[in-house]
């Protein structure tokens, strides 16, 4: 029997990650952010002065980095190359220059093995943007979060402000129309709604409401 598998995708500020954490948490699940593994690439590249333009070095750099997801005290680190890199993460000018690293399918190819590596020893709770459709098309459970783009916008400002990232409300907002146009329409696993994923719009729903959501349709299937 293969390890459970829920997989949670979605457009940037639909409440994944937040609602993800707590399901794990509550299955004793494994839960890993995929989106975190690009914007680590991103950053290193962004640290490396490496032109987004140049694949081949990019590649290369991908093949040689190191990327832990790991939790301690209660909170989700992110380690490159060993060092603690969470914050660093988060800026607007890596959820940008992303979108470059995740449009290339040989580095994406790399992350894709690296998450599909993680259901060999856990049951998990694994978001991005297709984890249902690329990584784990056999996920016995998928979930595409969604909510409208100005909730997005003011759950992102607040998330940022939370961590101390002073940003303009609107260049957020402007940042998340030009993210979700690209995440939709690039050519390589654009994100996408398949049949077979249950569809919850946030908008007006609290934290708990979705994760209760999320737990009951788990409940149908292992029952
Ligand atoms: O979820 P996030 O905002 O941290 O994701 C950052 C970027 O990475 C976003 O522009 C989309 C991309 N991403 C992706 O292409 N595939 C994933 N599985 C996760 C994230």
């Amino acid at each position: 029997m293969k390890n459970f598998v829920i997989a949670i995708d979605g457009p940037a500020g639909s409440g994944k990650s937040t609602v993800a954490k707590i399901v794990a948490k509550k299955l004793n699940f494994l839960y890993v952010d995929t989106g975190a593994m690009y914007r680590a690439l991103t950053l290193k590249a962004m640290k490396e002065k490496i032109t987004f333009q140049d694949e081949k070095r990019l590649i290369e750099m991908a093949k040689n980095t190191k990327i832990d997801l790991i939790y301690e005290n209660e909170n989700y680190k992110v380690y490159l190359d060993g060092k603690d890199v969470s914050d660093e993460i988060r800026t607007e000018q890596v959820s940008k220059n992303t979108s470059y690293i995740a449009s290339i399918l040989k580095i994406r190819e790399i992350l894709w093995e690296m998450q599909r590596k993680y259901r060999e020893k856990y049951h998990l709770v694994m978001e991005g943007r297709d984890i249902g459709s690329k990584v784990f098309p056999d996920a016995q459970l998928k979930i595409y979060l969604d909510a409208s783009t100005e909730e997005r916008a003011k759950r992102r400002y607040l998330q940022l402000k939370e961590m101390g990232i002073e940003q303009d409300f609107e260049e957020i907002k402007k940042g998340i129309e030009q993210r979700d146009e690209k995440d939709k329409n690039r050519e390589i696993a654009p994100l996408v709604r398949g049949n077979d994923y249950f569809y919850i719009d946030t908008t007006n729903l609290t934290i708990d409401q979705v994760v209760e959501k999320i737990i009951s349709l788990f409940k149908e299937k292992i029952h």
